[in-house]
């Protein structure tokens, strides 16, 4: 199997037909990883594709990944959630695939949005981290109240509410779009002072007009 045999693209309405197959998947793999997991129906995955909010990875006409997003505190976050990649299709690179395609998706439909997602899944904060969010409390996640009621139906909610919603067995992790640039995105400070050096003897040019 090579991962240029599979697309992931943005979801289009005609792939809810997946929805059924991708709310088995999700239950599938959380009951294997003995993990909670906020159940979803498929009626919602199918809204989420329809409504331009997902993206899948496809294997001519087999779906074999998944993920979505939606925003929440009138616009101000907006959460990367569901992401699954088909059993035998793993360790192929595909999550990262999606995920970078979630994040596209984010940022392209809610670009002032902070991104973030809460997961128990080891390779996810790996690529959430390559992505730049960074770890943090669920005080600084959305307290929009139709999001934290999405963990309803995980086996660890009551671990959740008996924590007041400031912690659970999940990471919180966030992308703020506002943040610092990661050092390696600095400008180099050589370029920065030949540019610095051009700009002032044009502006002496232009004060000797
Ligand atoms: C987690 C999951 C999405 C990873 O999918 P995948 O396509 O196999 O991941 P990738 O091949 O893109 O690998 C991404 C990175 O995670 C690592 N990784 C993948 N599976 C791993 C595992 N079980 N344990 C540790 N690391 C793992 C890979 O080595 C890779 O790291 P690298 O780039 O440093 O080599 C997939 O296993 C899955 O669907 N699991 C069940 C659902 C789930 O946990 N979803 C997340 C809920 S928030």
């Amino acid at each position: 199997m090579n991962i240029n045999d599979i697309t992931v693209r943005f979801a289009r309405p005609e792939d809810a037909v997946h929805a059924d197959f991708i709310v088995n998947l999700i239950y599938e793999s959380a009951l294997q990883r003995g993990t909670g997991i906020a159940k979803r129906s498929p009626e919602y995955i199918a809204a989420k594709i329809e409504g331009g909010k997902s993206v899948v990875a496809l294997h001519g006409d087999r779906l074999v990944g998944f993920s979505y997003i939606e925003s929440w505190g009138h616009g101000d976050f907006v959460a990367t959630s569901g992401l699954i990649v088909d059993p035998e299709y793993r360790h192929l690179g595909l999550a990262a695939a999606i995920k970078s395609k979630t994040f596209e998706l984010a940022r392209m439909r809610f670009p002032f949005a902070k991104i973030f997602s809460i997961t128990t899944s080891l390779p996810v904060m790996k690529l959430n981290s390559r992505m730049g969010y960074k770890p943090v409390t669920f005080s600084e996640l959305t307290d929009d109240e139709e999001f934290w009621r999405g963990c309803e139906g995980c086996r660890n909610y009551d671990i959740l509410q008996r924590n007041n919603r400031r912690m659970c067995l999940c990471t919180g992790m966030l992308f703020d779009p506002k943040q610092p640039l990661p050092a390696d995105e600095h400008p180099n400070p050589y370029l920065m002072k030949v540019r610095n050096s051009i700009n002032k003897v044009l502006h002496r040019r232009k004060l000797a007009r």
